[in-house]
């Protein structure tokens, strides 16, 4: 009775000496001689938790043994655990209550337990603290829908890797999640009322699943998210009020979809979206001003789609880019697109922008394609020798060089945004380091000072990257 009560009374004050946490230490672990008590006992080949732990266990490793069971209170009473590490194991049946009086513990993984397939509403009953949770690759096909009701600290949630075919309920009104990883499962749909609460949520990723389509409004409550991957999925189209109202978002993931048109209603409000992916899509269409918002963006994947051309006016008014990424698109080098190529010659970081088409050119890379001019100095389309075509700024005056055309591209510029030569020279250096460092190594990289001043004034920049990246 005696030594019951001494034990009562250590649990509560956790002592941290050292001799308290080797003294108890299980058979088949290691204890280490830290304050704080940690308890190795991962590849020893157990089939059971031991029966018993130093009480001041800090942590607890048990990763990649045998264990197939977890009974009531499986770990005893451990007032100071806060990490429990049970991944790559072979659980298959979890006790309701397996983890009461583990009351600080914030963090518990059980990833890699192949087995477990079902848990049951009480499974993490008692765990107040519980900060993280992992449940991936555990061959879950749903979770219940109040499991998370007694675990109200939890903020990241793993659950790649499942089978899952629709999110969760269980999430829903977790207001306290800032990462839910849903990765590799297989859900066919973000419903309207799939992610709804999640007031905090910072990261959501549903990549390689397989969503077909995505309902209005679906995450019209995720305002704070700031990492969105929903790429590798098989939608071919999304509402437009997608992503109304997710303001924060930096980086927003769609490739590897059905895509063909892009829309300029999807990212009207996302002012600070620095990476975009479109690339592996079926884009052949991009609406005037789809990225007319985009006042952030450093880089846009478009890479690997059908498209044959890219008006200067799917960037206007902002047509400001860090890095696009064009490769692996059926280009139609025309007059259209002949802005491209002296935007390329002009920042020198060409590599590879086969043409597909017209045939005199096909084959032919678009820095090799000449383009011929009319005494007028209008741009003449390759194969069509004898047809005059606008050129694709509308200055109303002829321009027979691209100096002439980048001069009165500016002055446009200017006169539009209001801006005197004084405002375009302040920002000079502040172009030269940050914009353009470690983006080439082209030693006769050079800009005109005219061009770099001009992007500079409007607080973003443009640079075309049309090479592959191996
Ligand atoms: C894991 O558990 C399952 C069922 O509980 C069993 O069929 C399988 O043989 C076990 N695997 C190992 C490696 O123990
Ligand atoms: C979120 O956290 C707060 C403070 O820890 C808690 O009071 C609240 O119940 C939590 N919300 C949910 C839905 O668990
Ligand atoms: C894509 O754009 C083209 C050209 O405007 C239009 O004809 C087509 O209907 C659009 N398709 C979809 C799915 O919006
Ligand atoms: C860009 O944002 C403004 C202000 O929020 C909005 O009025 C406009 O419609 C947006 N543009 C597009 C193309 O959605
Ligand atoms: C690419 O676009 C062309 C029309 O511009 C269409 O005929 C073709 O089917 C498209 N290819 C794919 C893979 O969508
Ligand atoms: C342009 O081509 C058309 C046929 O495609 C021909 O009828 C016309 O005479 C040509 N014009 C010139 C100036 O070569
Ligand atoms: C801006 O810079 C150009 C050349 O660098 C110079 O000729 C011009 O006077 C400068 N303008 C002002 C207002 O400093
Ligand atoms: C801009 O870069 C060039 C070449 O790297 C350098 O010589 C020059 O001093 C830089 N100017 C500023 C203002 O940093």
């Amino acid at each position: 009775m005696f030594v019951i009560i001494l034990n009562v009374l250590l649990c509560i004050r956790p002592v941290h000496s050292v001799w308290a946490c080797v003294r108890s230490c299980p058979t088949s672990c290691v204890c280490t001689q830290e304050r704080s008590c940690s308890i190795l006992c991962d590849r020893a080949g157990l089939t059971q938790i031991p029966r018993e732990f130093p009480c001041e266990a800090h942590s607890i490793n048990l990763d990649k043994n045998s264990i197939k069971f977890l009974a009531e209170r499986a770990f005893g009473t451990l007032p100071s655990l806060k990490l429990l590490s049970l991944s790559h194991n072979n659980i298959s049946f979890i006790t309701p209550g397996a983890f009461k009086g583990l009351a600080s513990l914030t963090e518990l993984k059980m990833a890699h337990n192949e087995y477990i397939r079902y848990l049951h509403t009480r499974t993490f009953t008692s765990l107040k603290k519980l900060v993280r949770l992992d449940l991936a690759d555990c061959n879950l096909f749903n979770i219940p829908d109040r499991i998370f009701i007694e675990v109200p600290a939890l903020r990241e949630l793993f659950c790649f890797q499942n089978n899952f075919r629709r999110i969760p309920g269980a999430i829903r009104g977790m207001e306290n999640l800032t990462h839910l990883y849903l990765e590799k499962n297989k859900i066919e749909a973000v419903a309207y009322n799939s992610l709804l609460g999640m007031a905090r949520l910072k990261y959501l990723n549903l990549q390689d699943n397989k969503i077909n389509v995505i309902h209005d409004r679906a995450f019209q409550d995720c305002q704070k998210v700031e990492y969105l991957y929903l790429n590798d999925n098989v939608f071919s189209d999304l509402p437009e009020n997608s992503f109304d109202g997710l303001r924060r978002l930096k980086m927003l993931n769609l490739g590897g979809n059905l895509l063909r048109n892009v829309s300029n209603t999807w990212f009207r409000d996302q002012f600070e979206l620095e990476v975009l992916y479109l690339d592996r899509n079926r884009i052949s269409y991009i609406e005037e001003g789809a990225f007319e918002n985009l006042t952030s963006l450093v880089s846009l994947h478009l890479n690997s789609n059908n498209l044959t051309t890219l008006p200067f006016s799917v960037f206007q008014p902002v047509y400001f880019i860090g890095r696009l990424y064009l490769f692996r698109n059926p280009w139609e080098c025309d007059c259209r697109i002949e802005w491209l190529k002296e935007w390329m010659e002009n920042y020198r970081l060409v590599r590879d922008i086969p043409c597909a088409a017209p045939s005199s050119v096909a084959g032919l890379d678009l820095t090799d394609v000449v383009f011929e001019r009319t005494d007028e100095g209008f741009c003449l389309d390759p194969e069509e020798l004898n047809v005059t075509t606008d050129s694709p700024f509308p200055t109303g005056e002829p321009q027979s060089t691209t100096e002439n055309k980048f001069n009165s591209l500016i002055s446009k510029f200017l006169l539009q945004k209001g801006l005197s030569e004084e405002v375009v020279n302040t920002t000079e250096s502040f172009i030269n380091t940050t914009l353009f460092d470690g983006l080439t190594n082209d030693a006769s990289f050079g800009l005109r000072e005219y061009n770099i001043k001009l992007m500079c004034s409007f607080n973003f920049w443009l640079f075309i990257v049309v090479y592959e990246s191996k």
